[in-house]
């Protein structure tokens, strides 16, 4: 038996890639020496360590002090007075970067867009008067439910800009999920688009605006881009073209002189109990960590060209489509559309075209893109690709061996960063130009972040046995509460461990430092006493050349406490059948053990996802343990999946 908070882990990587030729010498960190030597000052000194790093920035009024901390409220940058777009925006024009390309935009349909920073900067001060012009003053909060377009960058902006918080809800959601986001953040004004284009098809983003609008809530004011020149219904008097709002502004606006702690955004993020948390972000220190660590972890450099496939209604786009990368003055690719529209070499058609340079997506894409077939990637030229990245899951060892090798063409480091909505910015990932990398492994903190893997009780565990993952001293991206519930921010993040920030995921450190992610501690299944972490079984599936994607979640069992039970989707091409299950059973034996060995094993043409590509294991759990889903399904991304479960059974 093992102890009680420790989880088995028995999958051994022992493949290494130190960096490909080359990139160590060019990168802004090129060596393990580099990044201990400067990780040791900033944890022993963290305040001089952002001091120095803070001196790169602009900033009105420079800060008093660094850090102050009252657990659980962190206040970075004391004093300080900045503004985040002007950093965004100005700051690189007057480092002689006006007229290099700021945005460089592919429309689903193939329509291009590109904005020089100067020319960002225009449409930013524009659309900023306009706001002030409908009345937003500094501390409202602003609604944006768009689709992935340049002006969604604009209305961020122009937000910071003059000191608005904004509250960007994915257009993927519903009518009722706008409602809710827009009545807990008392927001006024919602700034939205007639449609975007997904798959071919429109979504009708200003028809989900009305019916929200129209469940009773606070706002005023509906702000409407023309996108896809779809037929809309207006409301007189509340309803405004971006483009009428903008026409005869003038091109300058002067910058709202901002608290380093005031509020730059809410994001909402799923919480356990069902009602979605608002996540607050602050002005100067989550300005200065997602400038630093999108500079030194995607080792930016000016001429690259930086494409992140997320949506920007995910914290993944806030930090890396918007803030950071802007920051660093690079050219920030972003794509309106689908994966696979028109087929599944959109992506890497838009690498070879406008010659990326760094490419950071989701283990979930990876997998999509992997299990169409290698001769997809190899009909393109993406030799400009120089840097990979992965995001949101952990990524198992087959699929990063599949980035590596057939996008990579093995010239390119995987950063595979570990981070969440609440930490604002990445807090363990390998440093390009410096580390070996292990696939599966996250790596190393980085600088200024005290990673630990403890139990509950708050012991630090033994190298390689699994534990919690805590972070033990405060980081100036970290969010500063949940909107309108600051017990719950405590209670949930600074209560299970004392004093310290829970992640609520599960993890091992290695014998050389390196962090293994393991998937939420809510994953961890007891078998018989043994802790074992769903994500190293479905690793061991993902191992095995016929499944491209596999889903494995606990259900109770008389005997065992809790077994496992498996849902598996299958490379193009391969069959399902009773000899390939038996033979897959046997293969998670193999590789981890008989106790990881799956009792229920099917195959299903797709697992269930949520919009931002995590696959729902709760619903999973629900349909292996009752032979159905009643539970709530509103944030599925295609009812089909599920039906088409049950009809397997
Ligand atoms: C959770 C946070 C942060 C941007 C996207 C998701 C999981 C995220 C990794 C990774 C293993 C990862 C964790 C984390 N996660 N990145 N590289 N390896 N797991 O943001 O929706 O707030 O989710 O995603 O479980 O806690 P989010």
């Amino acid at each position: 038996m093992s102890a009680p908070d420790t989880i088995m882990s028995s999958m051994v990587e022992t493949r290494e890639f130190p960096p490909p030729g080359g990139f160590a010498a060019q990168a802004h960190i090129g060596s393990v020496a580099e990044y201990e030597r400067m990780y040791k000052r900033s944890i022993e000194d963290p305040e001089a360590f952002w001091a120095e790093v803070a001196e790169n920035f602009h900033w009105f009024r420079k800060f008093d002090k660094v850090l102050d901390w009252r657990c659980p409220n962190a206040q970075w940058f004391v004093g300080g007075k900045t503004n985040v777009a002007y950093n965004c925006l100005d700051l690189q024009i007057e480092r002689g970067r006006g007229n290099h390309t700021a945005i460089l935009w592919e429309g689903e349909p193939g329509d291009t867009t590109t904005l020089t920073y100067s020319e960002l900067r225009t449409e930013v001060c524009k659309f900023a008067n306009a706001l002030k012009k409908l009345g937003v003053k500094k501390g409202d909060v602003v609604t944006i439910y768009m689709p992935m377009v340049p002006e969604l960058t604009v209305a961020m902006l122009a937000c910071a800009r003059i000191g608005a918080p904004h509250s960007i809800i994915f257009g993927g959601f519903s009518a009722t999920a706008i409602a809710d986001r827009v009545h807990d953040a008392n927001s006024k004004i919602i700034i939205t688009a007639d449609g975007g284009w997904r798959r071919g098809k429109i979504v009708p983003l200003k028809d989900n605006v009305d019916a929200a609008v129209e469940q009773g809530t606070s706002v005023e004011t509906v702000v409407v881009l023309k996108r896809c020149e779809n037929e809309i219904k207006w409301t007189g008097g509340r309803d405004h073209w971006w483009h009428d709002l903008v026409e005869g502004e003038a091109d300058a606006c002067e910058p709202e002189q901002c608290d380093a702690e005031d509020l730059l955004f809410i994001l909402y993020t799923s919480g356990t109990t069902g009602k979605p948390k608002g996540i607050m972000h602050t002005t100067a220190g989550y300005m200065v960590y997602t400038a630093y660590t999108a500079k030194m972890i995607f080792d930016l450099k000016p001429d690259d060209v930086y494409w992140c496939t997320a949506d920007i209604g995910w914290i993944t786009g806030h930090s890396y489509i918007t803030y950071g990368p802007l920051q660093n003055g690079v050219t920030v690719l972003m794509y309106e559309g689908a994966p696979n529209q028109p087929d599944w070499g959109r992506f890497w058609e838009i690498v070879q075209k406008h010659k990326a340079t760094i490419f950071y997506t989701a283990p979930t894409a990876i997998r999509a893109l992997a299990r169409q077939g290698d001769e997809i990637p190899a009909k393109y030229d993406l030799s400009s690709l120089r840097l990979l990245g992965s995001v949101g899951e952990p990524i198992n060892p087959e699929a990063w061996m599949w980035y590596y090798e057939k996008i990579g063409r093995k010239n390119c480091p995987i950063v595979d960063t570990w981070w969440q909505t609440e930490t604002g910015g990445i807090l363990i990932s390998p440093l390009p130009g410096a580390f070996t990398l292990k696939p599966g492994s996250a790596t190393k903190p980085f600088f200024g972040i005290d990673a630990a893997v403890m139990d509950s009780a708050g012991v630090v565990q033994p190298d390689n046995a699994g534990g919690l993952l805590v972070i033990r001293k405060p980081w100036p991206a970290m969010l500063r509460g949940i909107y309108g519930d600051m017990e719950r921010y405590q209670k949930q993040y600074w209560s299970q461990i004392d004093g310290k920030y829970f992640t609520s995921d599960a993890c091992r450190r290695d014998e050389d430092g390196n962090f293994w992610l393991m998937g939420r501690v809510d994953d961890v299944i007891n078998i018989s006493g043994h802790r074992i972490g769903t994500a190293e079984v479905e690793s061991a599936l993902v191992s095995h050349p016929a499944v491209a994607e596999a889903a494995v979640v606990g259900i109770p069992h008389e005997i065992k406490g809790q077994a496992l039970a498996a849902f598996v989707a299958l490379q193009v091409g391969r069959a399902a059948g009773d000899d390939l299950k038996k033979e897959l059973l046997k293969h998670v034996g193999t590789q981890i053990g008989a106790i990881a060995r799956p009792d229920q094993l099917r195959f299903t043409d797709a697992l269930p996802k949520t919009r931002s590509g995590k696959i729902m294991r709760r619903l999973l759990k629900e349909l292996a343990s009752t032979g159905e889903v009643k539970g709530d399904t509103t944030t599925l991304e295609d009812f089909n999946v599920i039906a088409s479960l049950r009809d397997d059974d």
